[in-house]
């Protein structure tokens, strides 16, 4: 293309308005306009607008006045002059559109700039921890259990004498357990009536004593909650993590029924071909006590970093409720018996996930949170 060509009222190559440029047209009356032109770039606001209507208004505008006297004109002048007069208001015109566009750019108002990349639209997810508990909590579901929750502050007797932990339990000291009160008694007079220094749950087996005071069995519940200890925040620890437990109290179920739940349970979360195993423990609430470990799910058995080489990962604890724990709560631990586990659903993640930091879990980091929304074990 060629400078001075005129595209859409532009000149090319200039980068400036038509009018800025134009040459005079040999008609004194439509030049002695020109200055006038050339000034439009120094107006603003008001002033801007009474010039553009002293030009092009309709009334009052001298271009106007000039193309309506147009046809007065002889014929043979009437083409030469109407076309520098068109030009002329054509120049006009750009000069108040660039300029009128300049102020308003001034101004900051707002303009759109389509180059400008879209806005992401933020999608949540839900947690990985959560989907465990959610996941847990449905497969139980379909085994016949309901869900209980409770209270995150309890007290010494509902989480500790209840549960028929001993007065001396080294779990009671102040650097396993965040206590809220000195209530006074330091748990020595700690009973039904008077349950003690109050305290951050350590675990969500209190709700088992919640449970089973509401009425007679059968019960069959699962318990989600946070739960908190004195711990540091390390790879493997957090001062307030998730747990979930398990309670089932009828006329005779016995350990097999602990095994035969809990497997099913692992098989159904983990995989059908996922190997079980179950040691001895030892937990003051339930007699006997157990251990329950799954395969690693890094190395399926033969041994890898995260399982410490065993071929096993641990998975929870679990046991046959103590009949102590039965009468505790006005259960007739002649007639019923059942069993309890209880396990953390971020450690299950871990697990699930490969991930070698529990902290992970808790950093917010939404890259993480993103990756494991998206990955179906
Ligand atoms: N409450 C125990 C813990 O926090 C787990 C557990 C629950 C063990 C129920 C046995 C039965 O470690």
């Amino acid at each position: 293309m060629i400078a001075g060509e005129i595209v859409w009222g532009w000149e090319v190559g200039t980068g400036k308005g038509e009018g800025e440029d134009m040459d005079p047209t040999g008609y004194p009356d439509l030049d002695a306009l020109l200055p006038r032109l050339d000034g439009i770039d120094r107006l603003d606001g008001a002033a801007l607008e009474e010039e553009r209507i002293a030009v092009l208004g309709r009334k009052q505008g001298v271009l106007t006045a000039l193309l309506r006297g147009l046809p007065e004109l002889p014929a043979e002048e009437r083409r030469s002059y109407g076309a520098a007069l068109n030009r002329l208001k054509a120049s006009f015109q750009a000069a108040f559109e660039a300029r009128t566009g300049a102020a308003r750019d001034a101004r900051g108002a707002p303009s759109v700039d389509l180059t400008m990349p879209g806005r992401r639209r933020w999608v949540g997810a839900v947690h990985p921890v959560t989907r465990a508990i959610d996941e847990i909590c449905e497969i139980f579901r379909s085994l016949g259990f309901t869900v209980a929750v409770g209270p995150e502050v309890e007290d010494e007797w509902m989480n500790f004498f209840a549960l028929n932990f001993p007065r001396n339990h080294p779990a009671l000291d102040l650097h396993d357990t965040l206590y809220l009160t000195d209530g006074g008694t330091d748990g020595v007079e700690a009973g039904k009536e008077n349950g003690g220094r109050l305290l951050l749950r350590t675990h969500t087996s209190p709700v088992q004593i919640r449970v089973m005071q509401e009425g007679p069995p059968p019960y069959r519940v699962v318990i989600p909650g946070m739960v908190y200890r004195n711990d540091p925040f390390d790879p493997s620890h957090a001062p307030g993590f998730a747990q979930i437990e398990g309670l089932a109290v009828d006329e005779g179920i016995g350990l097999v029924d602990l095994k035969a739940t809990l497997t099913q349970f692992i098989h159904r979360f983990f995989s059908p071909s996922t190997r079980v195993r179950l040691r001895p423990s030892y937990f003051p609430f339930t007699e006997p006590s157990g251990e329950l470990d799954i395969e690693c799910q890094l190395c399926h058995g033969s041994g890898c970093p995260a399982c410490k080489q065993t071929g096993w990962m641990e998975l929870l604890g679990c046991g046959m409720v103590h009949p102590k724990v039965l009468e505790n709560t006005g259960v007739d631990a002649e007639r019923y018996s059942g069993w309890a586990f209880g396990m953390g659903p971020g450690r299950v993640a871990m697990n699930r996930y490969g991930l070698p930091d529990i902290r992970y879990l808790y950093s917010g980091d939404m890259r993480l949170l993103r990756q494991l929304a998206g990955r179906d074990a």
